[in-house]
């Protein structure tokens, strides 16, 4: 007498889950949409963050971030009704994977912004030194600005670019202010001092840092307004 061998590999059936590490990540899809974004930057930096996010998005394929959800930061649901109207696909993108997303306050060292200029937007380091996928060379991720809030004029040695992927805001390079909105996309050279002001709704944008990556090279530049 023995009891009958229990099918070590059930047919899921048709309609049930992918096993464990063959379900398509929202975060991978995330990511491969930031990629076509900087695909069409054409500069080199953008074509780094391309291939970066792209080699990012495989890892997710091979290894699905197995960290448990982080908290959604306040930030992130205060404005999520209205990111919720969003088009852009990188922003769809983004909204699928909102509860893998890595927000935070700040991702510039502390004595560099002040609490209140702090409180006005949050980041989401997603490849690079210390980011949810480990890259060396290169700083990209998220950003989320109040509405109405004015991120004070700042400089580093980095070279930046910032899509905006929902949302509106006046960018400021070196004395000039251009408005912008999704699908823009808004690059500052090395050194180049920049602020961003928000209207009545919130703004998501994407951000890569390519060249000189050190956080320490933040700096404000004069008062914050
Ligand atoms: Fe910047």
């Amino acid at each position: 007498m023995h009891d009958p061998a229990p099918d070590p590999m059930p047919d899921p059936g048709p309609g049930s889950a992918p096993r464990s590490g063959t379900e398509a990540s929202p975060l991978a899809a995330l990511f491969r949409a930031l990629a076509d974004v900087y695909a069409a930057e054409g500069r080199a930096g953008g074509d780094a963050a391309a291939a970066a996010y792209r080699e990012a998005a495989g890892r997710l394929d091979a290894a699905p971030p197995a960290r448990p959800h982080p908290p959604l930061h306040l930030l992130v649901t205060e404005c999520r009704a209205a990111l919720a109207a969003a088009s852009h696909p990188a922003a769809r993108a983004a909204l699928a994977a909102e509860a893998l997303l890595p927000w935070r306050s700040s991702d510039v060292p502390g004595s560099a912004l002040n609490a209140s200029a702090r409180a006005l937007f949050a980041v989401a380091p997603l490849i690079g030194p210390g980011a949810l996928v480990e890259i060396a060379g290169l700083r990209a991720g998220l950003f989320l600005q109040r509405p109405e809030a004015l991120y004070p004029l700042h400089a580093h040695a980095a070279e930046e670019t910032y899509a905006v992927l929902h949302g509106a805001a006046d960018w400021t390079l070196d004395a000039v202010t251009t408005r912008h909105d999704a699908g823009a996309l808004i690059h500052h050279p090395a050194h180049g001092a920049h602020a961003t002001r928000t209207g009545p709704a919130p703004m998501l944008a994407a951000w890569r840092w390519s060249g000189d990556i050190r956080l320490e090279t933040y700096r404000m530049v004069g008062p914050a307004r």
